[in-house]
C-alpha cells in the first residue's frame, strides 16, 4: 500500500494533496504548485496532523526546487532557504514542519557540488524517504501500541491521529487498526474535537470505513464514558514532545489526561521520534497556535452559534504535563517516566555515535 494523502504529480512539478477540510462528505484531491498554495493548505488544515504536515512540506520543497528558475545550485539554495522560512510560518506548534524542512535544507547544503538537475532529483528522493520512513515508524508504533491493548478494550481518542494525519496507519489509531486487521475486537470512543471537529469528520470516518467499532461523543462526554467504565486506555497523538516529556496536542487533550488520572485510566501518547523536540526543555517553551475566533463563533452552522460581537479564545493546542502520561509510544518502544531520562537515552541512541 502507498500513501495517497500526499503525492507528487508525475512530473514532480506539483504536490497532490487529499483535502481534509471536505471530509467526510467528499474525497477531493488538489494540486499545489506554489509555496503560497502549500502555505494556505497547511494553515487551513487541508493537510493536517503533525507527520502529514512535515511530509507535505518536504514534497513542496522538492517541487519548489524543480520550479525555481535559477542559474546554479548556490542560487537554488538561497531561494529554498527563503521558501523554508516562509512555509515554516504557516503553523507554529507541530515540530514536524520545521523538522522536515531542516532535513531538506541539510540535503541541499551538502550537495551543492551536484548539477542543478542532480540536486533536484536528490531532493525528490529525500522527500520520498521522509514519507517512506514515516510509514515504517507508524507501522512500528502500531505494533508497540498493540501490546497495551486486550480483547474488548475500550479506547478513548481525541482529535485525529489516523492514516490521513501521517503517511499510512496513523499513530494513536494505528494499534486499533492493527487489532482490527488481526481480528481483535477493540471499541473506540472518538471525541468530536471542537472547534474543527477532526474527531467527528476524520477519526470516525477512518475507523468506520475500516470496520472498527467506533462511537462518536462530544468532548464534554468523555468524563461520562470513563465513569461508565467503558474506557480502558486513552490513546492520543502529539504535535511536539518536549525533552521532559510534556506533550503539545490538540486543544482538549490535557483535559482528557486529567480526567483519565481521576478515573485511574492509563493515558498514552503515540508519536514518531520526528515529533520529539529535543531542543525544547518543557511544555512551557512550546508556542501554541491561536486561531480565528470565527471557528468557534460561526463556522459549523447555517446561522452563527454565538453573538458576532462576543470575545472568543481559540488556542489550537494545549500541553499535557508529563506526570499525567503513562507512556509515550514511539517506533523505538514505549518510553516511561522519568521522561527526562528515557527521552535523553533515546536521543543518544538516535544521534550519538559514541557514549561517554
Ligand atoms: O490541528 P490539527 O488537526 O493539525 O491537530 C492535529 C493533532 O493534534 C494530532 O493529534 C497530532 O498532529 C498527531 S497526528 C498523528
Amino acid at each position: 500500500m502507498k500513501p495517497v494523502n500526499v503525492q507528487f504529480r508525475d512530473d514532480y512539478r506539483a504536490v497532490i494533496l487529499q483535502d481534509q477540510t471536505v471530509l467526510p462528505r467528499e474525497t477531493r484531491f488538489i494540486e499545489l504548485k506554489t509555496p503560497e498554495a502549500m502555505h494556505e493548505a497547511i494553515f487551513s488544515l487541508r493537510v493536517r496532523g503533525a507527520p502529514a504536515i512535515g511530509i507535505a512540506a518536504a514534497f513542496s520543497y522538492a517541487v519548489t526546487a524543480n520550479r525555481l528558475d535559477v542559474a546554479d545550485t548556490g542560487a537554488l539554495k538561497e531561494a529554498l532557504t527563503a521558501f523554508a522560512d516562509y512555509l515554516n510560518s504557516s503553523r507554529p506548534t507541530a515540530v514536524n514542519l520545521s523538522w522536515a524542512l531542516n532535513r531538506m535544507e541539510a540535503v541541499t547544503a551538502v550537495n551543492l557540488a551536484l548539477t542543478l538537475n542532480e540536486l533536484r532529483q536528490r531532493l525528490i528522493r529525500e522527500a520520498i524517504a521522509i514519507q517512506e520512513e514515516d510509514v515504517d515508524m507508524c507501522r512500528r508504533i502500531a505494533e508497540n501500541g498493540l501490546t497495551l491493548l486486550q480483547e474488548n478494550d475500550g479506547v478513548l481518542t481525541h482529535c485525529n491521529a489516523g492514516p490521513l494525519a501521517t503517511s499510512l496507519y496513523g499513530t494513536a489509531l494505528g494499534p486499533v487498526l492493527l487489532a482490527n486487521d488481526r481480528g481483535m475486537k477493540v471499541r473506540v470512543f472518538a471525541d468530536e474535537t471542537r472547534p474543527l471537529l477532526q474527531g467527528a469528520r476524520i477519526t470516525s470516518y477512518e475507523l468506520d470505513r475500516a470496520g472498527v467499532d467506533v462511537t462518536l461523543i462530544c468532548d464534554n462526554m468523555a468524563a461520562t464514558v470513563m465513569k461508565n467504565g467503558w474506557i480502558d486506555a486513552c490513546f492520543v497523538g502529539c504535535d511536539r514532545i518536549a525533552a521532559n516529556g510534556d506533550v503539545a496536542n490538540k486543544i482538549g487533550t490535557n483535559g482528557v489526561a486529567i480526567l483519565a488520572r481521576h478515573y485511574n485510566i492509563p493515558f498514552y501518547v503515540l508519536g514518531p521520534t520526528s515529533t520529539i523536540d529535543f531542543e525544547t526543555a518543557t511544555g512551557d517553551d512550546i508556542e501554541i497556535e491561536l486561531r480565528d475566533p470565527e471557528e468557534i463563533r460561526s463556522k459549523w452552522y447555517a446561522e452563527p452559534q454565538a453573538p458576532a460581537s462576543v470575545k472568543c479564545y481559540n488556542p489550537a493546542f494545549d500541553v499535557t504535563n508529563h506526570d499525567l502520561i503513562a507512556g509515550i509510544v514511539t517506533e523505538h518502544g514505549i518510553l516511561r517516566a522519568p521522561y527526562a531520562d528515557s527521552i535523553e537515552a533515546l536521543r543518544r541512541t538516535l544521534f550519538d555515535k559514541t557514549t561517554d
